[in-house]
């Protein structure tokens, strides 16, 4: 086994770009994919166990903490998590710390690509995508320097009511939104969506994507999507797409990815 133990949730890379950065400063590092279910739940024998992740409507990505429920620690392992949104870290790190309790926790901002809802490439404050992505990679490289040193968050992390409520909500928009996906004449039917897919919610018929309504709003399909032929509702149309520049839809797709 290897010395450290990322778990890692990314609907369009960003996380998992910040778990390789991480990774990298750390060396010996298996990330472990959470988008299914993980291929490694047992982690006892890692030195260092750490979760990056994304702020989804309040709260941890649908199945995340499901996930986390199967996973062993060893009592005495360091135990880390990185939380990256588009402004807020909602309950996410506070429900994992209830499950595994965290010795140091942080919050990073990044480029949101939920483009039903606000104009693309949203940040608060608002940056350029390139700028927020220099950020992101500092930022990375100062939790690594953290972790190497065993630094220990002091405050338990957040729980706001607002984003408890939000949160609440989320499966209903989640639902009302998987029935405005839709799939233009431009789709040539290469099926990277339908592998992407951490729901199996997509197939290729005729040619051609169809989607279904079991989704999870990773966005994964609509962000990678090579045509740009994956849309919610024709408000995303004329929307620019956004998936992390580092990041490519193969690597999403890869179950454990060790940097040495
Ligand atoms: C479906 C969806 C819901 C999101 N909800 C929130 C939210 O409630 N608050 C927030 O600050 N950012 C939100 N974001 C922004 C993401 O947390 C942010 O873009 C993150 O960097 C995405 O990571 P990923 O690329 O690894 O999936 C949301 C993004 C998506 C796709």
């Amino acid at each position: 086994m290897s010395e450290n133990i990322i778990f890692c949730w990314s609907g369009t890379g960003n996380c998992l770009d910040m778990a390789k950065n991480i990774a990298r400063e750390l060396g010996d590092t298996d990330i472990v994919m959470m988008r299914t279910a993980p291929e490694i739940t047992d982690a006892r024998g890692a030195k260092r166990v750490g979760f990056v992740f994304p702020c989804h409507g309040g709260g941890a990505p649908v199945d995340f903490l499901k996930y986390a429920e199967d996973i062993r620690v060893d009592a005495m392992a360091y135990k880390f998590a990185v939380s990256q949104s588009a402004s807020y870290a909602g309950t996410g790190l506070y429900e994992l710390n209830q499950r595994i309790p965290l010795d140091y926790w942080k919050s990073v901002h990044h480029q949101c690509t939920c483009i039903w809802l606000f104009p693309h490439q949203v940040m608060v404050p608002p940056m350029p995508a390139k700028l927020a992505q220099r950020l992101a990679e500092k930022q990375a490289k100062a939790i690594a320097a953290d972790v190497r040193k065993g630094a220990r968050t002091q405050k338990r992390p957040p729980r706001n009511p607002v984003n408890v409520a939000e949160n609440k909500a989320w499966p209903m928009l989640v639902k009302k939104h998987a029935e405005r996906f839709a799939v233009s004449d431009a789709c040539i039917g290469c099926g990277q969506c339908a592998k992407l897919c951490p729901r199996g919610n997509i197939r290729i018929e005729h040619g051609r994507a169809v989607i279904g309504t079991d989704c999870i709003q990773c966005l994964g399909c609509l962000q990678y999507c090579p045509q740009g032929a994956i849309s919610v509702g024709s408000v995303t149309d004329k929307r620019e797409h956004y998936h992390n520049p580092n990041i490519t839809a193969a690597e999403l797709m890869e179950k454990v990815i060790h940097i040495g």
